[in-house]
């Protein structure tokens, strides 16, 4: 039961070789390396799970809402544009969370300004690369520590 759960959806496990003009040279597991030390340096637990199956990250976001989970940060990827059932679970669990992008979803293809998350969200951080996870969980233990109750 980690109290942060980080999530990456598709072709996030090719980070370090992909595009690297766009998402930078650093591979998940230097990103999420660095988020589990940075979030046990503050005092809580996080586990990251990347998947290529839409129905593996549902499947996770259900059992989010079960097993002690306070906070989710989540790079949809490519799901972020299409992902009615993503975004179900999401409100299902009723958890908050933070939509992260490594690129500036803003300034590239039109298609890439629509997101399934980004209302339901507690915020959202895009184009700062892999640094944009870093903020992200600083908004997130920002938010465990203040006690937060908006959700
Ligand atoms: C992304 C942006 C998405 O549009 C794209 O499909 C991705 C990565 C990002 O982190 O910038 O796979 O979520």
């Amino acid at each position: 039961m980690p109290d942060i759960l980080l999530l990456h959806g598709p072709n996030l496990n090719l980070l370090g070789q992909r595009q690297p003009q766009i998402y930078g040279d650093d591979t998940l597991e230097q990103i999420n390396i660095r988020a589990r030390e940075r979030a046990e340096k503050a005092g809580y637990t996080l586990e990251s799970l990347q998947s290529n199956a839409e129905s593996e990250l549902v499947e996770r976001l259900q059992r989010a809402g079960n097993d002690g989970v306070r906070f989710i940060l989540i790079n949809p990827a490519a799901f972020t544009h299409t992902s009615v059932a993503l975004r179900d679970a999401l409100a299902a669990i009723g958890l908050p969370f933070i939509e992260v992008h490594m690129s500036n979803v803003h300034a590239r293809e039109p298609f890439r300004r629509q997101s399934f998350f980004s209302d339901l969200a507690l915020g959202i951080i895009c184009g700062f690369g892999a640094r944009s996870y870093d903020l992200a969980l600083v908004a997130a233990i920002d938010h465990l520590d203040s006690g937060a109750n908006i959700s």
